[in-house]
């Protein structure tokens, strides 16, 4: 919040007076300004250059990675297919143990941290210490427009609760986007799904045979979120997660189907969808605890500081983050399309793109070491199952024959 308060005067300030800018024009009496007037105009010249040089890095990094990125020759070994579907099989034939997955976590977890809902609604007191910090972790400071955005969103009760409406032992996939999807034609299996949390922009359509056509929860911020909407599902909820303040316009404004005010677009760090085709009782609010938890209790991360610019590498990704949130959607919790073998230069980053894992090594907010670790954890500790076998193989014949 800081930051951004300090980042907007200062660019109000520069605004005020684009004449004092000494290199404005490239003419000789401009080279002759006073160096008073230099002086006086460096910080203001310094941070400008910063700020075109951030912009510049952000709009044309996805271009850069995209257009370098040879065509990838990527084939699945047979033998591997058939030994992931066969341990899917499985998974989905074994008995459905009624709320383990989150029984499980919980024994991780201190008895102070126990989140009881995983969306926020305008009719159900809100938590206690929910504006104790920032957004992802919080709401600190943003009261007022989280009431608003909440009073856009249905009633608690107005709406089927997932998993909660039915007896039934609910068993949640949690799709993520990695390549190491690609070719195995998981989709029949991973549509046998009770619920399918879907992660960002990640597209079905023409990958349907990999990753399947149903989603139950599309989970996104701003930026992640597909520029033109990929699910067909009639049931899909979209859970937005709110990373900074504007985050909550957005969602107010995609709910409204209004436009997201202009000044706004500025915070944003990549292009942003300027619609979502949903009725308001299709949206849900991600409750920031679900990543504070992810954060400080399962990973273990120091709590968060306020920083100028960006995050400590303390923010988890959204698929562990959707762990979490599985957890207290479903009883039992399986992931696919997780891993990432940062060592393997030339293997598909995503399921549906052509970036490789050396993409991957630039990113600089999130830790993932720490988090493959804790997934390698729970996945032996049979908290949850890795169905790609990308974090932790509990299907393959011996960790040399993996054939990933
Ligand atoms: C998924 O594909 C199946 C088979 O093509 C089709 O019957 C079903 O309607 C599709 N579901 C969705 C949500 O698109
Ligand atoms: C990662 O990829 C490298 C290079 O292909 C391979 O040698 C290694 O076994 C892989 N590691 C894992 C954990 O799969």
């Amino acid at each position: 919040m800081e930051g951004r308060g300090s980042l907007r005067v200062r660019g109000s300030k520069t605004t005020k007076k684009p004449e004092d800018f000494p290199l404005s024009g490239v003419n000789e009496s401009n080279m002759r300004l006073p160096m008073r007037c230099l002086a006086h105009n460096r910080r203001v010249l310094v941070l400008v250059v910063v700020l075109g040089l951030v912009c510049l890095a952000i709009v044309s990094l996805p271009l850069f990675e995209t257009e370098s990125s040879v065509q990838l020759d990527w084939h699945v070994d047979p033998a591997h297919k058939q030994s992931v579907h066969q341990y899917i099989h499985k998974v989905l034939e074994g008995e459905c143990q009624p709320g383990s997955a989150r029984q499980s976590l919980l024994a991780r977890l201190p008895p102070s941290s126990q989140i009881t809902q995983p969306f926020l609604w305008k009719d159900v007191p809100l938590p206690d210490d929910l504006f104790l910090f920032s957004p992802p972790f919080g709401f600190r400071g943003l009261q007022d427009k989280l009431k608003d955005l909440l009073s856009l969103l249905p009633d608690s009760d107005s709406v089927s609760k997932l998993g909660q409406a039915s007896n039934k032992c609910q068993r949640c996939v949690v799709v993520g986007n990695g390549g190491i999807l690609r070719g195995l034609e998981l989709g029949p299996l991973i549509n046998q799904y009770d619920i399918i949390i879907r992660l960002n922009s990640g597209p079905l359509g023409e990958f349907s045979t990999d990753v399947g056509n149903r989603t139950s929860i599309r989970m996104s911020y701003p930026e992640g979120t597909p520029l033109a909407w990929v699910d067909t599902d009639t049931d899909t909820l979209f859970v937005a997660v709110v990373y900074k303040s504007v985050d909550i316009s957005w969602t107010s404004a995609m709910i409204n189907k209004l436009a997201v005010p202009l000044w706004e677009w500025l915070f944003f760090w990549q292009k942003v969808p300027n619609q979502i085709p949903l009725e308001p009782h299709r949206f849900r609010l991600l409750n920031p605890q679900v990543i504070r938890e992810t954060a400080l209790d399962l990973l273990k991360y120091p709590p968060p500081r306020p920083r100028l610019w960006g995050w400590d590498q303390n923010v988890p990704t959204l698929g562990v983050s959707a762990l979490n949130l599985a957890s207290l959607l479903c009883d039992e919790v399986s992931l696919a399309g997780f891993g990432y073998n940062l060592s393997h230069q030339g293997a598909p980053l995503h399921y549906y793109d052509h970036l490789t894992m050396s993409a991957m090594q630039q990113q600089k907010m999130h830790n993932v070491d720490r988090e493959t670790e804790l997934l390698q954890s729970l996945i032996k500790a049979g908290t949850i199952t890795d169905l790609t076998g990308g974090i932790h193989c509990s299907f393959c014949p011996s960790l040399s024959t993996r054939g990933i």
